[in-house]
């Protein structure tokens, strides 16, 4: 267990919704005390049956928050400030009630709308009945919030108040501190990439052949947007460019919606210069047709060629600046996964790759789940099958440990 103490104050604003797991709340406040946080909590209405507000308020030295619309609270530090002045916003517990009103964006009390004018990172302890966590509302509540770079954390498997037994357990309050990581959240200047300034390439190209064709490929953008969220998680100020994708922004992410790969060349080397972190996820379309037509193409002849040119790679011009980003690519391979990754690795001079295997029945792309080999010069890590949301959150983690250890003096 770490007890890693915050040099720098960490202003925690702990959410606490309405189930039974609220009594760890009061440990929780204690216990981010200890490690250097500073709290304010907001609870909701529900919360109050189960711990009352002057129990958060002795532990954590304020007032607690728990009416959008109270003169009073609102004279001092009204609910957008509280929103601005928050480094982290921990749910805990969260309830399945809470999880959708989140997922559904609604602001109809203090803690939901603070979650909506927040620009910090959204972390949920879920604690609820196993059957109302399995229950397929709530996973797909847990999928959206997820791909909106919400971290969840828990729940755990075991006993359950109901005297059943099931994964809905809220972890303890010290799990979650220790997944937090607050003491490497802070080595003195908040969550570990906090003003670090992140870009990453995310969804498929299109290449037109005419005005209503184009040449693509089956990525669908989870991966991209997964790790854009895990990254703002962690502090980053993260722009995804990303190519056409049903997906939403994850929380504060900024989407820059390109459609080609020259636009996202374009895209990427205009906003490079000032960033810290590069990633390249998207499946670029290594061709384009030569020459798009300018009205529909006719289907009047038995056979059509196209004249194909090579694209940029987006990736090996940013790995060749001088000076440039921490850089770290994807490889999208059908054999030879390792052999062809390592020699990207080399070949691009990146910092990192994370190579995954397409074509499959199981992951790459447009699926839930996907399978990662990291390499780096001299290392190499499995991140095993896992829902992209989760394995994004993996590799954030060790491309935040790879980036720091070679630019320890910006860690200071
Ligand atoms: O979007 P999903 O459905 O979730 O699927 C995820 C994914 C399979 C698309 C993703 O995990 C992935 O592998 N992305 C990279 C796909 C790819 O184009 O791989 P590649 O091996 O062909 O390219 C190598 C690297 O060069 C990649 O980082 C790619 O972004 C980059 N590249 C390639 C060509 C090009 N012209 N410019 C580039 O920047």
């Amino acid at each position: 267990m770490s007890t890693a103490f915050c040099p720098v104050s960490i202003k925690v604003l702990l959410g606490v919704s309405g189930g039974i797991a609220a009594y760890k709340a009061a440990e929780l406040v204690r216990r981010l005390g200890e490690r250097g946080a500073e709290v304010r909590v907001v609870m909701t209405a529900a919360a109050r049956s189960f711990m009352t507000p002057l129990t958060l308020q002795a532990l954590s030295g304020h007032e607690v928050r728990c009416d959008l619309l109270d003169p009073g609270a609102e004279a001092g530090m009204d609910h957008i400030e509280l929103a601005r002045w928050a480094d982290l916003v921990l749910v805990a517990p969260a309830t399945a009630d809470l999880m959708a009103r989140l997922a559904a964006g609604l602001a109809d009390d203090l803690l939901t709308t603070l979650a909506l004018a927040t620009t910090a990172p959204l972390v949920l302890a879920p604690a609820m009945n196993h059957r109302m966590w399995r229950h397929p509302a709530t996973q797909e509540n847990l999928a959206r919030l997820q791909d909106r770079g919400v971290r969840i954390l828990g729940p755990a498997q075991g006993d359950q108040a109901c005297g059943e037994q099931g994964p809905g357990r809220m972890l303890e309050p010290d799990e979650i501190l220790d997944a937090l990581a607050l003491g490497t959240l802070s080595s003195g200047i908040g969550p570990r990439l906090a003003g670090r300034r992140v870009l990453i390439t995310a969804g498929p190209t299109r290449e037109a052949l005419d005005p209503v064709r184009y040449i693509s490929n089956r990525s669908s953008g989870h991966m991209g947007y997964a790790l854009a969220g895990s990254l703002a998680a962690r502090g980053a100020e993260v722009v995804v460019v990303s190519g056409p994708s049903a997906l939403a922004a994850p929380h504060g992410v900024e989407l820059v919606p390109v459609e080609s790969a020259l636009e996202m060349e374009a895209a990427v080397m205009a906003r490079i210069g000032d960033c810290d972190l590069f990633v390249a996820a998207a499946a670029v379309s290594d061709y384009r047709p030569q020459a798009p037509a300018r009205q529909k193409i006719k289907k009047d002849q038995t056979e059509l060629n196209l004249r194909l040119v090579k694209n940029p790679d987006i990736l090996a011009q940013v790995a060749a600046l001088v000076q440039g980003p921490f850089t770290v690519g994807f490889a999208a391979e059908t054999q030879d996964l390792e052999a062809h990754a390592r020699t990207k690795l080399t070949a691009k001079g990146l910092d990192m790759i994370a190579a995954n295997l397409v074509g499959g029945e199981t992951g790459g792309f447009d699926r839930a789940e996907n399978a990662l080999l990291v390499l780096w010069p001299g290392g190499r890590r499995s991140l095993p099958l896992s829902p992209k949301a989760r394995l994004a959150d993996a590799l954030a983690d060790l491309i935040v440990e790879r980036y720091l250890a070679q630019a320890p003096s910006q860690d200071s």
